[in-house]
């Protein structure tokens, strides 16, 4: 901005294309002046004899120096000055640092021209105060783009490593051990898991154990992204490939995660076409962003999650077979935390970090329950009772979340001695409840269960009835 202020000084002073506009010089002068007046920079200028000819009003403002000097030789006001130098020997200079009294600025000096020949000089300055602020402010810019940058790496790096999976359990050191040596290969891996038992924490060691650590690791949950979404994200789009598509196109995920890992989250909840488009990707290892002619080549490894039973899903035409072989080319499957209950207080401990210890009562009740939400239920239920009590203190029944206390007083109740029938209908509640929460709601979904359960649809509908289960 400061150079591009000579640059306009170097118009004003090439007055001589501006006669042929203006119908007098008089007009001429005056607009040149009111141009000079109303820069923001600061601007004098000397004739050919050193004697002030021009001197705008933020020059005033910024060296102190006022139009008194107008008609005077500028050395005579200002000894120090270097503009007499640029009207000597024609040369610019330019970001020279002054200082007069308490007044701090820079100076841009240059030779007017006419016709090739020098006829004066001038000087364009700007306060440094300025200078610093424009500085400071570009500073501030350059730092936020680093963290924006530094934000962008972050959300492609892994947090987690194998060391974080703690366990004491064979199967699970076991699982540990083929995952570390697979995470070597390009081998697409299915992991299996109840919510919560850590299938995202195997999927970024995976990533940064392998050779592709350096590069992306994006995550996609493919259940949080609406159907006729999920293939732009996936794969982007061309510019202008569809009402409301970016005019520049679009990258989708596989291509950013080029020479990474791609972590297809909830993989189930992909559409069958969805699932096809990928199966073909895993084949020939290109892309095509939607309403793009070329195939995109791509570099990524796939690394997907369940917590839904996969084959049940083929049966019911949800899921394609072909595109299970592929995934499933390397299968974890992750326990649950009820099966490996030795984990919980290695687990515990390493949560409560050293800052809290848990009543002996409160480790009988975390082995007997069931956790359903597994590590995160159990990471969530600490997490809650580290905010009741103060660091140091031991973590006590009173201090855990409802769910756990309720849990608590049932498995301190006596037994309880029902009529037969009764308990035989308690049980045959549950089993129905179970058996319909884990399917659909359609006749096709029921009659399944029905045939599973060994009874007529009818007698499924008539039981349902009188259990008032919906
Ligand atoms: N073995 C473990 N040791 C320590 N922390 C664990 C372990 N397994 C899981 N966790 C913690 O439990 C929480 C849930 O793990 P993660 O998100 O990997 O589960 P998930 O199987 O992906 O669950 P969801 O199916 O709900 O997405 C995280 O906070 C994770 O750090
Ligand atoms: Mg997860």
């Amino acid at each position: 901005m400061f150079l591009m202020c000579i640059a306009e000084i170097e118009m004003i002073v090439d007055i001589k294309h501006a006669y042929k506009g203006m119908v007098t010089i008089q007009q001429t002068v005056e607009w040149w002046k009111a141009i000079v007046e109303s820069m923001n920079d600061g601007v004098l200028a000397i004739d050919r004899e050193g004697i002030v000819q021009t001197i705008n009003p933020e020059y005033t403002r910024i060296t102190g120096v006022t139009s008194d000097i107008i008609g005077k030789p500028l050395v005579s006001y200002r000894p120090g000055a270097r503009l007499p130098q640029t009207l000597a020997s024609g040369e610019s200079q330019v970001g020279v640092y002054r200082k007069t009294h308490d007044r701090e600025y820079i100076v841009d000096m240059a030779p007017v021209r006419v016709e090739g020949e020098i006829v004066g000089a001038v000087s364009v300055c700007k306060s440094l105060n300025e200078v610093q602020v424009l500085t400071r402010e570009l500073e501030q810019q350059r730092q936020r783009v680093r963290e924006l940058q530094e934000q962008m790496d972050a959300l492609h790096k892994v947090r987690y490593v194998f060391e974080d999976i703690i366990t004491k359990n064979a199967k699970m050191n076991e699982l540990i051990g083929v995952a570390r040596k697979t995470a070597k290969t390009d081998l697409p891996i299915l992991i299996k898991g109840e919510s919560g038992t850590g299938k995202e924490l195997f999927a970024q060691s995976i990533h940064h154990s392998s050779e592709r650590s350096s590069k992306p690791f994006i995550a996609v949950n493919c259940s949080s992204i609406p159907a006729d979404m999920i293939e732009n994200e996936l794969f982007g789009h061309a510019g202008g490939a569809f009402p409301g598509a970016s005019d520049n196109g679009k990258q989708g995920l596989f291509e950013m995660a080029d020479g990474g890992t791609l972590f297809l989250d909830e993989v189930s909840d992909l559409s069958v076409d969805v699932q096809a488009k990928l199966l073909r990707v895993l084949q020939e290892g290109t892309i095509r962003r939607i309403g793009e002619g070329a195939e995109r080549k791509v570099d990524v490894r796939i690394v997907a999650s369940t917590h839904r039973d996969l084959d049940h899903l083929i049966t019911k035409g949800q899921f394609r077979e072909d595109f299970l072989y592929r995934l499933n080319t390397i299968a974890l499957e992750i326990p649950p935390l009820r099966e490996r209950k030795e984990d919980i207080p290695f687990i515990t401990r390493s949560i409560l970090n050293g800052k809290f210890r848990v009543d002996d009562e409160v480790m009988r009740l975390f082995m007997k329950y069931d956790w359903p939400g597994n590590i995160r239920e159990l990471r969530n239920t600490l997490d809650y009772a580290m905010c009741l009590v103060n660091e140091g203190e031991r973590i006590s029944l009173s201090d855990l979340p409802d769910v756990l206390q309720k849990q608590h007083q049932l498995y301190s109740e006596k037994p309880k001695v029902f009529p037969l029938h009764e308990a035989v209908e308690e049980a045959e509640k549950s089993i129905l409840q179970s058996a319909l929460q884990s399917s659909g709601s359609t006749v096709e979904d029921r009659q399944e269960v029905a045939r599973s359960l060994g009874i007529s649809l009818a007698t499924l509908y008539n039981k349902m009835k009188k259990y008032d289960i919906k």
